[in-house]
């Protein structure tokens, strides 16, 4: 560890749990994560009864309750929430078992006027209050709170819904700090969702997710993303992800997120994902280079990037770029316009605001976002059933709609493809999953023991560890 120190590789927060209070088998190394956390059973059963539980979990987003009544079921190992709709204002959220004798009250998603048990027909109000039993005479007398729907913490933020099953959990905005700062001027609250896509992943639930969480892989995974014309693939060789590749990560008490900045530090002052001085890709000509790489992310990620900004890189195409401007700054200009003269709220984002935004940021435990102007994306995994080495995993898109459509109600689908290769994912989310059953079946050789993480590249991994422990064995 020649250049690297110990607090790179083991960084620490006020609250850990001490290293030893871990069992040996499971406890983290210097930048070195044992494998057991990933492919044990035990482990996997300790995160369900003690990590879900206590976080803050992504349910679903305001757009999928959009009339009262509404509800979406979350799942999460053997335990079922619903997240209803009960007013124009008010989302709650309920532990999905009836007071009589537990039977699941709802599943998936649907609209109802009363919550009925499809058992014996007891009926509850939205707001969770108990509206019929019958027969009511022949039960001993319970209490309102007795009988009513047990209620689970809900809260939102930017949209999204959350719910926590611990009263002693922080509230959510206290709990996602610093993301709600960082994030808040991509305006994700005003975006909707596009497309939301989910699958099963042959993988623990972590490694869909770590692979999300670092730039490290992109040139041996994705080498086309690093190529200097669209339509060359062949891999790139180890001279250019040399000099194309370099995504530092940072780590907080709870989140992390990594950033990529698409040339080794070293060789660039270049220090943040400004849009504006992205490297275009197009040989000669700036123009082309960024047309180029927008159009490819629209086209094989179906994020990020947006029809409208398609459109705004085939205005640059044609435009005369004036003296001191950068293609990538004339690209974001032509875009803004066009968004705002199509009635969208289109901030001023400040170069240090996109800076602290990074790529993309973990919040604990099972969710990722990657916060952008216009259009983001979204992941979420969880374990499928009791197999470790099996999970389901959700992406999401959001775009940003106009003002005018913010009360617009859409109807959200949410497409399943058991097997993510009939999913139409696109070619990059492809090629993240195509590496999932590898990593797994990898894994379980005898000769690896656990994953040896780049210090500057992949903590982000090695810190969601590092929190979980703090539940884990606390
Ligand atoms: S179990 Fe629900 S009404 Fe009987
Ligand atoms: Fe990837």
């Amino acid at each position: 560890m020649a250049d690297v120190s110990l607090e790179q590789a083991s960084p620490s927060f006020e609250g850990d749990v001490p290293p030893e209070r871990v069992p040996e088998q499971y406890r983290l190394g210097p930048a070195f994560v044992p494998k057991g956390r990933y492919l044990d059973l035990d482990f996997m059963k300790r995160e369900l009864d003690l990590v879900f539980p206590r976080t803050w979990l992504m349910a679903c987003r305001l757009e999928e309750l959009p009339s009262v009544g509404n509800y979406v079921e979350y799942r999460i190992g053997d335990r079922s929430v619903l997240v209803v709709r009960e007013s124009k204002e008010s989302i709650r959220a309920y532990h999905n078992a009836c007071r009589h004798r537990g039977t699941r009250l709802a599943t998936d998603r649907g609209r109802v006027g009363s919550i009925i048990c499809p058992f014996h027909g007891w009926r509850w109000n939205l707001d969770g209050s108990i509206k019929l039993q019958l027969d009511a005479e022949e039960f001993v007398p319970r209490s309102e709170e007795d009988l009513g729907l047990q209620p689970v913490r809900c809260e939102q933020w930017e949209g999204f819904v959350f719910i926590c099953m611990d009263d002693e959990a922080p509230p959510l905005l206290e709990y996602l700090s610093p993301i709600p700062d960082v994030v808040s001027p991509f305006g994700l609250g005003n975006m909707r969702i596009r497309w939301f896509k989910s699958t099963i992943a042959h993988c623990n639930w972590k490694t869909v997710l770590d692979g999300f969480l670092e730039g490290y892989h992109i040139p041996g995974t994705h080498p086309q993303l690093n190529r200097s014309t669209r339509d060359n693939l062949n891999p790139a060789t180890m001279k250019e992800i040399d000099i194309r590749a370099w995504s530092p990560t940072s780590v907080y008490e709870r989140h992390s997120m990594y950033q990529s900045l698409g040339v080794k530090r070293k060789q660039s002052n270049r220090l943040d994902k400004d849009p504006a001085r992205r490297p275009g890709a197009g040989g000669d000509d700036p123009r082309a280079g960024i047309a180029n790489a927008v159009e490819y992310i629209y086209e094989e990620l179906r994020a990020l990037e947006t029809e409208r900004s398609v459109r705004a890189a085939q205005i640059l195409r044609e435009t005369e770029l004036p003296e001191g401007k950068s293609a990538g700054q004339v690209h974001l200009e032509i875009y803004r316009q066009l968004a705002i003269d199509e009635g969208l709220d289109w901030a001023e984002i400040e170069p240090k605001q996109w800076a602290a935004a990074g790529t993309a940021w973990h919040i604990f435990p099972n969710m990722i976002v990657l916060p952008n102007q216009g259009s983001s994306l979204v992941y979420r995994a969880r374990p499928n059933g009791m197999d470790p080495d099996s999970s389901l995993f959700e992406v999401m898109c959001l775009e940003q709609v106009p003002v005018a459509d913010y009360d617009k109600k859409i109807d959200v689908v949410p497409e399943f493809h058991e097997d993510y290769r009939q999913g139409d994912l696109g070619r990059i989310l492809t090629q993240d999953l195509d590496n999932t059953e590898n990593i797994t079946v990898g894994m379980h050789s005898p000769s690896f023991d656990g994953h040896r993480l780049s210090t500057e590249q992949e903590m982000t991994i090695w810190n969601h560890h590092r929190v979980a422990d703090r539940y884990l064995w606390d």
